[in-house]
């Protein structure tokens, strides 16, 4: 995912902010693993999983607040974070020494993980977010 667009809101404006910057810090980690810089990858990774957590935690509080069921969004973000932790592992193990190929794959990994949260998951909270102030936070 090259950028974030206007069609990816999510209808709040705090959680386009979170996803623009996870697309900004995406596209950074991908950079590295083409450039196979591991240590920095390593670094950026970590950085990556923490916004992440963070991001997911909000979310889920602002799921609670709009009375959205957000049990079911809490287990997609395990399932998520488990999907990127595996392919951290296995990038760090490397310590970049991958081929070509395997670069592509795990850009073109991360690009897919980061739309098919943003969109296929957080969109399902648009409706509802909607129905309140774009700029509305969770208390
Ligand atoms: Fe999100």
């Amino acid at each position: 995912m090259e950028r974030w667009t206007d069609d990816l809101s999510v209808g709040n404006a705090s959680i386009d902010a979170d996803h623009k910057k996870l697309i900004v810090m995406v596209n950074g980690v991908e950079a590295m693993i083409k450039a196979r810089d591991g240590f920095a990858l390593a670094q950026a990774f970590e950085q990556l999983e923490h916004y992440l957590c963070a991001h997911f935690v909000y979310e889920e509080k602002v799921a609670q607040a709009v009375n959205l069921p957000f049990g079911k969004n809490k287990m997609e973000h395990e399932r998520m974070l488990k999907e990127f932790q595996h392919m951290k592992d296995e990038l760090i193990t490397r310590d970049g020494i991958w081929s070509d190929g395997a670069a592509e794959h795990y850009s073109h990994f991360l690009s897919d993980w980061i739309r098919d949260h943003v969109i296929d998951e957080d969109m399902l909270l648009k409706p509802v977010l909607q129905t309140y102030p774009y700029d509305f936070k969770p208390d």
